[in-house]
């Protein structure tokens, strides 16, 4: 008999949908296997209040395929003119789920950040109040600092010193890929949790960089050395309700990817699943895969899990995915994990 694994319907708590042509050619990779995403509002120009929230949900909600049945999460992107009332409003009536905070710098389309948590003070007290979490994108951007350190040094520099002031906080560092993170997140209280990427559970630096440089790798936080690669693997698998998956599967068109200044972004989420069940199998956890894909998530935003099912199989063949998928903004390169996957979405 083939072995299968049964799990409540996963959620993808980071996820890039884009908007224009992007979006309507690949939400349907999302919406085919989860059923709500927090949707990073990092479009240009961001997401920055209420009513731009509305107008992408709606714009989202246009593009799911018939049949499938999404909710996106929507989330404002932190910036200097941020109004906590209507911050406040918009999480009250569920148009928002969280609010995102980019370093200037740091990310795609980081130039409307914040260069100083101070100044946004009010803000991140209000949310505080009102227990609105606040997701992270946790690196430092000061040029002195080696980029494989960013994660490690914002620790010190930024988040420890923002949840000394702001103890009730919520906060998600998203997307972590040091053992400094795991050890950070693992100590705190239910109040600080992290998102983890498939794609960093697979590869590290040298995946990147040895034998020619693998643009189609590239990412940020970028990939670290194997040994944080491990420390991720170990806390995905734990079944530790710290730890989520968030894909940050972030479509860029080939050439974009393929060109002297790579876009950062690795898209995922139309193998997200299978690469999940390969990595929780090899670490022989796949009892873990539903507290990480479907139960720790909505428990940190307080939301209810899932009662549909995903049923994922183990066949006797590799599992075949398109090597691009086609847009009318051009072709989007798919995570390609370097290895034969034998675990497949059933339905
Ligand atoms: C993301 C994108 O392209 O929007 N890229 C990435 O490498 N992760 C931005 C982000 O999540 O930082
Ligand atoms: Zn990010
Ligand atoms: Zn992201």
């Amino acid at each position: 008999m083939s072995k299968s694994v049964i799990i409540r319907r996963p959620d993808d708590w980071h996820l890039h949908l884009r908007d224009g042509e992007m979006l309507k050619s690949i939400i349907r990779f999302t919406s085919q296997h989860f059923s709500r995403a927090i949707v990073m509002p990092n479009l240009f120009p961001p997401i920055v209040n209420s009513q731009d929230a509305i107008f992408y949900r709606n714009l989202i909600l246009s593009a799911i395929p018939e049949g499938h049945i999404f909710q996106p999460l929507m989330t404002l992107y932190l910036t200097e003119g941020t109004d906590p009332d209507d911050v406040e409003k918009a999480a009250a009536n569920r148009v928002i789920h969280a609010v995102k905070f980019y370093p200037v710098g740091a990310s795609t389309n980081s130039q409307f950040g914040i260069f100083d948590l101070e100044r946004v003070r009010p803000i991140l007290e209000r949310m505080s109040e009102i227990g609105l979490p606040l997701c992270v994108h946790g690196e430092v951007t000061d040029p002195e600092i080696d980029i494989f350190d960013r994660e490690a040094v914002f620790i010190d520099r930024v988040l420890d010193p923002l949840r000394t002031r702001m103890p009730e906080l919520k906060v998600i560092m998203e997307h972590i890929t040091t053992s400094d993170a795991v050890d950070y997140v693992s100590q705190a209280s239910s109040l600080l949790a992290a998102t983890i990427t498939p794609h960093h559970l697979i590869i590290n630096r040298n995946h990147i960089l040895v034998g020619g440089i693998h643009p189609h790798y590239y990412c940020l936080p970028v990939a670290k050395r194997q040994k944080h690669r491990q420390a991720l693997r170990i806390a995905a698998t734990s079944g530790s309700s710290h730890f989520f998956l968030g894909t940050d599967s972030a479509p860029h068109v080939t050439s974009m990817k393929e060109n002297a200044c790579g876009c950062a972004g690795c898209f995922t989420s139309i193998n997200t699943m299978s690469l999940l069940a390969h990595v929780f199998e090899e670490e022989e956890s796949l009892e873990n895969l539903e507290p990480f894909s479907s139960l720790n998530g909505p428990k940190f935003y307080a939301l209810e899990a899932n009662t549909e099912t995903l049923i994922l199989k183990k066949q006797s063949e590799p599992v075949l995915w398109p090597k691009q998928i086609q847009t009318r903004e051009g072709n989007v390169t798919v995570f390609d994990p370097g290895f034969d996957v034998y675990w497949q979405v059933e339905g």
